[in-house]
This record gives structure tokens, sequence and C-alpha cells, in this order.
């Protein structure tokens, strides 16, 4: 019987930001890896679009490709890195692997928050693994917790800065009064922003992260239609100033809300003003930050990178520990059938709450031609809808003739908001579209 360690072999699909980090790494500390591990890690191949395109990590040229199926399809391919992002071939190629009963990894929310429910029945069905750390809060080992560390509790409450790439605009305009696009610029450069940059800015991205914490909290996939979503174009560094006016920070955030008394649940992402002294008004920059509400263990929160090369490496890197674990017989399996099951279980119970269940506390910032009687017709409205004025603050313009207000108000429903947003935009004295953000008071 031969005594060699047992041969690993890697394909990873997608050498771009994280694919080359992970190799990077991995190389850099594989002695260690395969000295704890008992076996024997090889890079068989990456695949890309262009395969002449210069990389910063370099690799010999026979092991870039351009055919993934071919690269999962090779007998020394044991586990696929799907870091190529997308949801069409990428949900093709990771179903030929899964169904060829190989691990795959992947970093990619947007195809989990699609097609998540068909990727997992092919897990349990094949028997293979799918380990998807990278695709949540980048470095934060916030999924490995969910289905691990804190599987004792039911969550009321999840809330957490996601995308990196919003957050880190936010805090660069905050403190150094950098406008919108020269801070984009930077986010780009440094590898957070996605192909498509408007998943980021839009709040799309964080919608894919925040629906797979609540299916792994809640065992229920949310659809769009159910939620709301979100971006940060509107926020002016002007809100940004007037926030601290009313003792808050502007972050953009993912909210996931259980009511188990009436057996609702809401899962929205936008930006949201939050008290200055709160956990997550101090997690700046790319970091990301989770508060997790148990019924068992309470509030913890997670803080981290949240993007960018090396914080996802080391999730994607953790993952193919855990799936070389798996190779090698582990007891720990995820998304077995009986998984499945119990989540599906535990979805039924919820329901989506309805824009007249989900409360909240609102900003509001209008602009007002400066003539009397403007803001009576303003106050008007909000009474109407039932909206009582917690905080007023004015600011006039000199020598514009108009003047822009904020105010806060005490918890409303979203629905009466909402009509109070659609008259407000027909008074010809209200200049231009109010903006309207969230107050919340995360749990710590
Ligand atoms: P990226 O830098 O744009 O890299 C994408 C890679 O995929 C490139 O190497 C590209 O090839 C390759 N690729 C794309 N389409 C392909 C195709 N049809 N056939 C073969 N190869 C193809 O993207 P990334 O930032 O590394 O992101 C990859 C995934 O990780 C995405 O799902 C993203 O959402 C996720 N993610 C990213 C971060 C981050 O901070 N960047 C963090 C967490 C998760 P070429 O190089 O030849 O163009
Ligand atoms: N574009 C994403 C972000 C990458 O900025 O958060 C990490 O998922």
């Amino acid at each position: 019987m031969s005594n060699a360690p047992l041969k690993i072999g890697l394909g990873i699909i997608g050498f771009g930001t994280v694919g080359q980090g992970v190799w990077k790494h991995l190389a850099a500390t594989r002695r260690n890896m395969e000295m704890r591990l008992g076996v024997k890690i090889e890079l068989i191949g990456v695949c890309v679009r262009d395969p002449d395109k210069p990389r910063k990590v370099k690799i010999p040229r026979t092991q870039i490709l351009t055919d993934p199926f071919a690269l999962v399809q090779d007998p020394r391919v044991n586990i696929v890195c799907e870091l190529m992002g997308g949801t069409t071939l990428a949900r093709d190629i990771t179903l030929h692997a899964l169904r060829l009963g190989k691990s795959v990894i992947s970093a990619n929310k947007a195809l989990i928050c699609e097609h998540g429910m068909e990727i997992f029945a092919a897990v349990s069905q094949h028997g293979g693994q799918y380990f998807f750390e990278a695709s949540v809060a980048g470095g934060i080992p916030v999924i490995k917790s969910l289905r691990e560390g804190l599987v004792a509790n039911c969550f009321s409450e999840i809330v957490g800065i996601i995308n990196g790439t919003c957050n880190y605009l936010l805090s660069r305009m905050e403190k150094e009064s950098l406008s919108y696009e020269t801070a984009l610029k930077d986010a780009r450069r440094l590898g957070y922003v996605e192909a498509d940059e408007s998943l980021d800015l839009d709040g799309v991205d964080a919608y894919h992260k925040a629906v797979i914490l609540a299916f792994l909290a809640h065992g229920k996939w949310v659809p769009r239609k159910n939620t709301l979503v979100e971006g940060i174009r509107n926020v002016t560094l002007e809100d940004i100033r007037r926030a601290s006016d009313f003792g808050c920070k502007i972050k953009h955030l993912a909210v996931i809300h259980r009511d188990f008394s009436k057996g609702t649940m809401t899962l929205g992402v936008y930006p949201a003003l939050i008290p200055l002294d709160s956990i997550l008004a101090r997690v700046d920059g790319v970091h990301n930050g989770i508060s997790l509400t148990g019924d068992v263990v309470g509030t913890t929160t997670l803080v981290g990178r949240g993007a960018g090369q090396d914080a996802t490496a080391s999730a994607v890197i953790g993952d193919i520990v855990d799936a070389i674990r798996a190779l090698k017989g582990a007891a720990f399996k995820f998304l077995t059938t009986e998984d499945l099951e119990s989540y599906a279980t535990l979805g039924s119970t919820a329901r989506m709450a309805t824009l007249e269940e989900i409360l909240s506390r609102f900003y509001l910032r209008f602009s007002l031609r400066d003539k009397s009687g403007v803001s009576a017709e303003v106050y008007r409205i909000l009474a109407e809808e039932g909206i009582s004025v917690a905080r007023v603050i004015q600011y006039e313009h000199a020598g514009t003739q108009r003047g822009t207000h904020t105010l806060s108000t005490y918890p409303v429903s979203e629905a009466a908001m909402e009509r109070a947003v659609r008259k407000l935009r027909k008074l010809r004295s209200v200049l231009e579209p109010p903006l309207v953000l969230r107050i919340l008071a995360p749990a710590s």
C-alpha cells in the first residue's frame, strides 16, 4: 500500500481579482496547508476569457485555459473554484461540476441568489460539496457562523453593512469630503467593485447577499418583489453632513427582521441613518459589519474587510480547506437532504410583511420655495398620512429664495411614507423630489 499523500487537484474558473488572490495566497501557504491536511495540492489549471491578458500573478501559460467545461471534466480536478461571476455560464459550469460529484467553491452571490435552490438540490442529490463563504461580507466568516457557531439561535434581527464599495464611498465622502466619482474611481482601482458596478451602487449586490443570509437564518428564498432595494446614488455630501446634525451617520445597510409572534419577515437594503455611537457607525472604509441578534446568544457583531483580493481569497481558501476535509471523509456535511428539509420547514413558517406592516422612523430632506405658507402644506400632507414629526432642521440658502428642510419622524409604516412622498412630489413649492431615508437603531 502506498503512503503517498492524497492528491487534490484544483481548477480555478476566473483568474481576475479573486482568482489571482486565491492562487497567490494558496501558493504561499501551500506547504503548511499540505502538512496540516496530509494532502498534496496541485493547480491543474485556470480558465479565463483572454489567455494573453497580462496578469500580476504568474502561472505557466500551459495552465491558462479557455474552456471551463474541459477543466471541470478533467479527472485530476477534485475542487472547482467558480470565481468568474455572472449567472448563466457560471450556473451551467457549477451544475455540471456538481453532477460529476465534484466540490465547488463560489464567491458568486448573484448566482446563489438566483439559482441557489437548484444548486443546493444538485449538491444533496449528487453528494458533492458546495461552499460559498466569500459570497457574503468578503473575509468575514458570517456563513460559517450562521451554519455552525450560531446554529442554536432563532434570529429576530440581522443588520449589516455588506457592500464594501458602498461603505468605502460613503466613508470617503464623509471623512474627506471627496466627490462620489473620485471615491468610485479608487474603489475600482482597489478591486472592490463588481464588473457591473450598478450591482454595487443600486443596492443589488447587497440584496443578493441579504437573500443568502435570510436563507441560512430563516430557510426562505426572498424574491426581489417582496423587498426594499435602494442604492446610494441619491445620497449627497449634504445629507452626510445633515445626518450628523441628527446625531447619526449614513450607512448602506441590509436589514432582515423576523417577528416570530406574527410569523412575518422583512428584508431590505438601503442607506439609513444610524446613531453615531452604534458599533456599525464605526465600521468604515471597505470594512463590513454584521450584527446578528439571536434568542440564545444575544447580539454578536462581526467586523472585517468586506471586499478586495486578499479578504476574499481568505474566505475562498477557508472553503478549500473544508472541501479537502470533506474529500478526506470528515463527518461534517452541509446541504444534505436533511439540511434542505429543515430549511424548507423553517421557511414555511414565515411570510413577508406588507408595506403597511413595516414600521420605521424616517429622515426627509426636501427643498422648498421661500414663500409664506409652503411649510404648512408639507406638514398638512404628513398629518394626513398620520406621520408625526420628531425634529426639524431648516437651512436657508442666502439669495436663492429656497431653503432645505430636513426632518425626522416617529415610527410610521412604509406605505404611509410612500403615499406622503407621492403627494409631496406634486406640490409646486417642493423644488426637487424629496430624499427619504430610514432611521434605525441596530441592536448591539
Ligand atoms: P474579475 O476581476 O472581473 O474576474 C473575472 C474573471 O473571470 C476574469 O479572469 C475573466 O477572464 C474570467 N471570465 C469571465 N467570463 C468568463 C468566461 N465566459 N469564460 C472564462 N473566463 C471568464 O472579477 P472578480 O472581482 O474576481 O469577481 C469574481 C467573482 O467573485 C464574482 O462573482 C464577484 O461577485 C465575486 N466577489 C468579488 C469580490 C471582490 O472584492 N472583487 C469579493 C467577493 C466576491 P479575463 O481575465 O480573461 O477577463
Ligand atoms: N462588490 C462587492 C462589494 C465585492 O463591494 O462588497 C464583495 O462582495
